[in-house]
């Protein structure tokens, strides 16, 4: 019998397995098509202080073993999110979930921060530093590693809940910004969001995406993912969340060699939003397959 519990700073996940932010909405929508309790937890979509319509459209390219998105941080606003999107999830998640926080200031980070804390359902959050999609929030933050490092430090202040710090791939030295993060407070770090991207329409001679360039995530990131997440737990205590096209259990396996003790799964749910199902249900078989008798013995199990 195999074991795939973990524990996330703290709390114990019955699998590794999260669905990313973004990509899983509040998850009573997923929930229609399968028991999302199967999972060890999901993100739930990034949340602003203020309702945010988002980008204009069109918002999404395909593109070969991966995909375009550039949603502008869409959300109903923090204030909603509590009064109707969590009760809605608490009918179908009895387990904790992971809130996601985006904001356009420190304050704004600190007061979407505080209010979720306060909710019971909400056992970690994950502050989002990395958006590509908005100008001046999100990577505004998370590519300045001082920068970083005071929205986690301000918001570590405020809240008594884990606070694992979203980092951008669209950096030159991704381990410096971690270790910022870590030095201010960081109890997680999750990695990697999408890589600034964009497609040209052949035909209209213009970008396909209304916002020209978007966030590029699926199958073909993996192995930036990887590699980012095994520099990043050979220079951080903290666990680290690894994301980034992962779409198999043996990507989940290699994720954690590389260091991950948790991993997050996103563009592969708009492909196929039983991905995580599959994945979950294919753990201990894979396991077996690789002589893997604990989950939470292999973090790092590369280095
Ligand atoms: C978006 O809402 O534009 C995507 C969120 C993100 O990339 O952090």
């Amino acid at each position: 019998m195999v074991s795939t519990k973990v524990d996330l700073c703290g709390m114990t996940l019955d699998n590794p397995v999260m669905a990313a932010s973004g990509t899983f909405g509040y998850g009573y929508e997923f929930a229609e098509l399968f028991d999302i309790n199967m999972l060890g937890t999901f993100s739930f979509k990034g949340t602003t202080l203020e309702p945010r319509f988002g980008n204009p459209t069109p918002r999404i390219a395909e593109c070969r073993e991966g995909m375009i998105n550039s949603i502008g941080l869409q959300n109903p606003g923090v204030e909603r999110v509590i009064d109707e999107e969590l009760p809605k999830l608490a009918k179908c998640l009895h387990k904790k979930v992971m809130a996601n926080i985006g904001g356009f200031s420190v304050e704004e980070y600190v007061e979407v921060s505080r209010r979720l804390d306060k909710c019971d359902q909400v056992g970690w959050l994950e502050i989002n530093v990395s958006c590509p999609n908005v100008h001046g929030g999100g990577i505004a933050f998370g590519t300045d590693a001082d920068a970083a490092a005071q929205v986690v430090a301000a918001v570590k202040e405020h809240v008594s809940k884990p606070v694992i710090v979203k980092l951008s791939p669209n950096v030159t030295d991704i381990v410096a910004i971690a270790k910022a993060c870590e030095k201010a407070g960081a109890d997680g770090i999750s990695m990697i969001n999408t890589m600034l991207g964009m497609r040209i329409d052949l035909k209209k001679r213009k970008p396909v995406v209304a916002n020209k360039m978007g966030g590029f995530s699926g199958p073909a990131v993996f192995p930036v993912a990887l590699r980012m997440v095994y520099q990043v737990y050979e220079a951080v205590k903290v666990p680290v969340i690894g994301i980034g096209g992962i779409s198999t259990a043996e990507d989940v396996i290699e994720m954690m060699l590389a260091g991950a003790t948790a991993v997050q799964i996103g563009a592969m749910n708009l492909v196929d939003p039983y991905i995580c199902k599959e994945i979950v249900e294919q753990l201990p078989v894979t396991m077996e397959k690789y002589g893997i008798g604990s989950l939470s013995d292999i973090i790092g199990g590369a280095h």
